[in-house]
């Protein structure tokens, strides 16, 4: 049996394929809202494919949800999953909720079990949450296991990881683990077993990679913009190297969402703590670069015009496509920017708009994109939904009052917006304008 300690995203993602997997879970959670809705089979965000994995394994009883700490007690490995949110003042993460998982498996945990730490922390946490777990239960031990699931993806990248990492300090633990993976282990994922801080410092390490090369290839659509070159084809040019590879160099209004702004902040808070001044700086440009490609956007609508009073329509609030997330989605810190500039800025997007309203509710929101479109100054591209791709640029052109469109994410055909009448603009890329 496992357990599972907070059931958001990660927690809920892990307890259901933990169930696929075969094993009896529980999964533990202090919000009893939370836990009620699961406990019906009823996922409280969208991910696509989770919801029929929860609702299949609570219905065999595989699955079970309770707030009591208590109630873990016979599960043999216990994987924490709560939240490290950015505190609120500063970069660091804020280890609250990690602190009080621990404290409350520790409590009930059984001899000879393990505490399995999933969420991304600082380096150097789990030492300390080890030696606090050897005053509360010295038959406990415990390890970490981070995840590196996409959102959109979270079942296939639980149960089809491209790799295991793990951070334990005994051969013991280190079974324990394999045992739990055994299924997937079968088809020859690579296994990493690594100390304790080297597994916390691996997540971080990735995710400031991935970072790192969205951040890189924003930076070469700025040199675009002043050489006059297309960043576009720049990417896939060096992305046929197999060492730069072609993915994440997707030029445009840059990375936002739950995981990427918060962590690389976290890691840069944490570089500062350890000394490491180098790290930090590059980890700033990072951020930086990643900020400035918003205000960036802004800036160029603003050469359009001045926005006060005028209509923008902006296409997309999700943080990406194909999901509802809206926390630190460059989509809405732009759409909020340009409403800041005096405009009347009404929002559309196919999932994303109940949350997006919650956390911006001064701007507009329509489900209707020609009404939205009507007499609007300006149009915005800045979530790339496959839907905005299949939009015909004609039906836009005859309500708008003035034809021109910015698509920050690189992803619409602009030669039919051109076609179409429409001024086309992305980043890094030469502007396209309808032919006289
Ligand atoms: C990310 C990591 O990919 C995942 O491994 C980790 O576990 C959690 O953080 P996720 O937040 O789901 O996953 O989003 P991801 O698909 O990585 O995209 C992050 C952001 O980068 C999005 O805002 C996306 O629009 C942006 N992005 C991505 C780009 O701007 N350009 C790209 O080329 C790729």
């Amino acid at each position: 049996m496992l357990s599972v300690i907070g059931t958001g995203y990660l927690g809920a993602t892990h307890g259901a394929c933990m169930a696929e997997l075969g094993f009896d879970v529980i999964g533990i959670d202090t919000d009893a809202t939370k836990i009620t809705l699961l406990s019906q089979g009823e996922l409280p965000f969208y991910e696509p494919g989770l919801d029929d994995l929860l609702r299949k394994h609570v219905a065999s009883g595989k699955l079970r949800f309770s707030t009591n700490f208590a109630d873990l007690a016979q599960a043999d490995v216990h994987f924490i999953c709560v939240g490290t949110p950015q505190r609120k003042d500063g970069n660091a993460a804020d280890l609250t909720y990690v602190n009080a998982a621990l404290e409350g498996s520790a409590e009930h945990a059984k001899p000879g079990s393990l505490i399995v730490g999933k969420s991304t922390v600082p380096v150097g946490t789990a030492d300390g949450l080890s030696a606090r777990l050897a005053e509360i239960n010295p038959h406990v031990e415990l390890a970490w296991n981070p995840e590196f699931l996409r959102e959109g993806f979270a079942v296939e990248d639980t149960l089809r990881p491209n790799r295991l990492v793990v951070g334990v300090q005994s051969a013991r633990a280190e079974e324990q683990l394999r045992d739990v993976y055994a299924a997937l282990l079968k088809n020859e994922v690579p296994w990493i077993s690594a100390d304790l801080r080297t597994a916390e410092l691996v997540k971080v390490a990735a995710n400031s990679f991935l970072a790192t090369k969205i951040s890189f290839i924003n930076a070469m659509a700025e040199i675009c913009d002043a050489a006059g070159g297309d960043v576009t084809v720049l990417a896939k040019a060096i992305g046929y190297d197999p060492r730069i590879g072609n993915r994440f160099l997707q030029a445009g209004i840059g990375f936002g969402g739950g995981c990427l702004p918060k962590d690389i902040r976290a890691f840069m808070a944490r570089a500062e703590e350890l000394g490491a001044d180098q790290a930090l700086e590059f980890l700033r440009d990072i951020d930086s670069i990643n900020l400035r490609a918003r205000s960036r956007i802004i800036d160029v609508a603003a050469e359009y015009g001045d926005l006060k009073n005028k209509k923008v329509l902006v296409l997309g609030a999700a943080f990406k496509p194909d999901s509802d997330d809206v926390r630190d989605s460059p989509a809405l810190d732009i759409a909020y920017g340009i409403s800041q500039r005096g405009a009347r800025v009404v929002v559309n997007d196919p999932k994303a708009m109940a949350p997006a309203a919650k956390r911006f509710p001064d701007l507009e929101f329509t489900d209707d994109l020609l009404a939205g479109a009507q007499d609007a100054h300006l149009i915005l591209h800045l979530t790339e939904w496959k839907e905005y791709r299949a939009l015909t640029p004609a039906d836009f052109a005859k309500v708008v009052a003035n034809k021109v469109i910015i698509d920050g994410r690189n992803a619409l055909d602009g030669n039919a917006w051109r076609d179409a009448g429409f001024i086309y603009r992305a980043p890094g890329r030469p502007t396209l304008t309808p032919k006289k």
